[in-house]
């Protein structure tokens, strides 16, 4: 600090202070007159530097306290830290294999609760030590559970969620009031109360043993060329790649798989165009689908042959398996699924950036530009992965899970209208096999169309205002 003061005082006086002084002879002495005044000590520049100092000393010091502050504190956070690793760790685990939800740990709480009061009946009347234990046991549990919950709504979680609510608001406030729900007069309020056993069963014209794809009925009411054809889209490659799409022209003929169509929209199962997962859905003059190995959905003109494909928005898009439907078996690359309903077409998906929940896009065909387009897009809280398909009705999101081989059943609602969701519902669903490829909503008639394994189911769906 020194050499510092030093080299200032220094610098401060040779570039300013120089001067020239001519001398002149006096009794054979060169003498010369100096201006003293240039020598003087200057005091209020050096007091100046004085200061500059002493007040980056105290920066310094400072600077220095909360370093030591720092590594002193540093410590206890990371033990913190540690601490709450720790706590989170089966949480963590229940996370990393896919078998978590916010809805799963509420339902093991009330099924504890359950079970709690069961085994206070019999303790009521036993009060053994068998009972004692298996009361403690219960009581146990249930403070886990309850501890995982605390644990799910810490800050940080909170603070997304409240973002993730704003999100979904600003996306439905996009679409209120221009070309909503509140306009459609095709769309019914209130949501599905139940849906009829099977109306149509059929094994699918290819076999049985092509056990992934989709069908159904053309979704489009006004669509004049496709008006009433039924179409198969089986997943003819390793159960994951399909390049072709089968056409009735009447459910009659559908019924005795006869009079089809065949229309192929890529040259190879592994051709960019190719459908990849079971998801498609016939809209229109057009096929829309997953396509091979991408984030993209694809639309396949029936008439044009053309294929126009968009990426869907996200950070981390999941597809090639990363976030399959695999409530109880993983359907293989069902990761991109395309739905249809009264207000249009939709992309249900999952992203790393909504940490593999269900993501909803909205689909919009331009046919002036002739481009596909996505035009909102909102984040539910429902883990793909824990959900075995999902279907769109009038902008609600409906999601199934897996309950016994002959049976599925719709617990999950999420309303786009309003970012609204609800976990209650209990719909069940009869089917003839045990996996679920896929399943889609049809507006023309309220139907639910279903490729389970090899078989092609169809139900009735019925709401609350129908009934009313
Ligand atoms: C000495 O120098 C100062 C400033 O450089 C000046 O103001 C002053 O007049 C000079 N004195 C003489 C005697 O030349
Ligand atoms: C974490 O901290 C809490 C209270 O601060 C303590 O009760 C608990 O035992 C700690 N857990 C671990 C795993 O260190
Ligand atoms: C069971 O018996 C113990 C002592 O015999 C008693 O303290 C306890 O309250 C009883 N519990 C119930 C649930 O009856
Ligand atoms: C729902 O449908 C099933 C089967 O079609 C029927 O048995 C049941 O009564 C219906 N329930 C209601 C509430 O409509
Ligand atoms: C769709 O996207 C294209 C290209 O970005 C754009 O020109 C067009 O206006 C969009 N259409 C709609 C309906 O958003
Ligand atoms: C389709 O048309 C039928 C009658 O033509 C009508 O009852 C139905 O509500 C329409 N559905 C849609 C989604 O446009």
């Amino acid at each position: 600090m020194l050499q510092l003061l030093l080299l200032l005082l220094l610098s401060s006086t040779a570039d300013s202070q120089s001067q020239r002084v001519s001398g002149y002879k006096k009794a054979n002495a060169c003498v010369c007159q100096l201006n003293s005044t240039m020598w003087v000590f200057p005091a209020p520049k050096f007091k100046y530097v004085l200061e500059e100092v002493h007040t980056c000393e105290e920066s310094l010091n400072n600077l220095q306290e909360e370093l030591t502050f720092s590594s002193q504190r540093l410590p206890l956070i990371q033990d913190q830290f540690t601490n709450f690793t720790a706590r989170l760790e089966p949480y963590n685990y229940l996370h990393s294999q896919g078998l978590y939800t916010e809805l799963s740990l509420r339902q093991l709480g009330q099924e504890l609760s359950q079970l709690q009061v069961d085994i206070d009946v019999v303790h009521s009347q036993l009060n053994n030590s068998e009972t004692q234990k298996l009361s403690k046991e219960a009581d146990r549990l249930h403070k886990h559970v309850n501890k995982m919950q605390t644990i799910d709504t810490l800050n940080m979680k909170t603070v997304k969620e409240k973002l993730r609510y704003l999100k979904n608001n600003v996306e439905t406030c996009k679409s209120i009031p221009k070309d909503f729900r509140v306009q459609d007069k095709h769309c019914v309020r209130g949501l599905i109360t139940n849906i009829s056993d099977p109306i149509t069963t059929k094994v699918s014209p290819h076999g049985k043993s092509y056990i992934s794809g989709s069908w159904g009925k053309q979704a489009q009411n006004e669509s004049e060329g496709q008006k009433n054809s039924y179409w198969v889209q089986p997943l003819l490659s390793s159960h994951i790649w399909g390049n072709t799409v089968r056409l009735y022209q009447t459910y009659e003929d559908f019924m005795a798989s006869t009079n089809h169509r065949e229309f192929t929209f890529a040259s190879s199962y592994s051709h960019p165009s190719t459908n990849e997962g079971p998801n498609a859905v016939l809209y229109g003059e057009a096929l829309y689908y997953h396509c091979y190995r991408s984030a993209d959905v694809c639309r396949y003109d029936l008439e044009t042959n053309e294929v126009k494909r968009v990426t869907l928005p996200g950070t981390g898009v999941g597809f090639n398996n990363k976030f399959p439907y695999c409530y109880y078996d993983c359907r293989l690359n069902s990761d991109i699924d395309v739905e249809a309903d009264e207000t249009g077409l939709w992309a249900l998906y999952a992203t790393i950036g909504n940490h593999g929940n269900l993501v909803i896009s909205r689909l919009v065909w331009d046919s002036e530009v002739k481009s596909l387009n996505v035009t909102q897009t909102w984040e539910t809280r429902l883990f793909k992965k824990a959900v075995s398909n999902a279907f769109m009705v009038c902008g609600v999101m409906y999601a199934t899970r897996y309950v016994n081989e002959y049976r599925e059943e719709v617990f999950y609602a999420f309303d786009t209208a309003t970012g609204k969701e609800d976990n209650s519902l209990a719909i069940p669903l009869e089917k003839v096999a045990k996996a679920v490829a896929s399943l889609s909503y049809n507006p023309t008639n309220k139907q639910i169309y279903m490729y389970n394994d090899g078989y092609l189911l169809a139900y009735q769906a019925y709401f609350r205002s129908e009934a009313l």
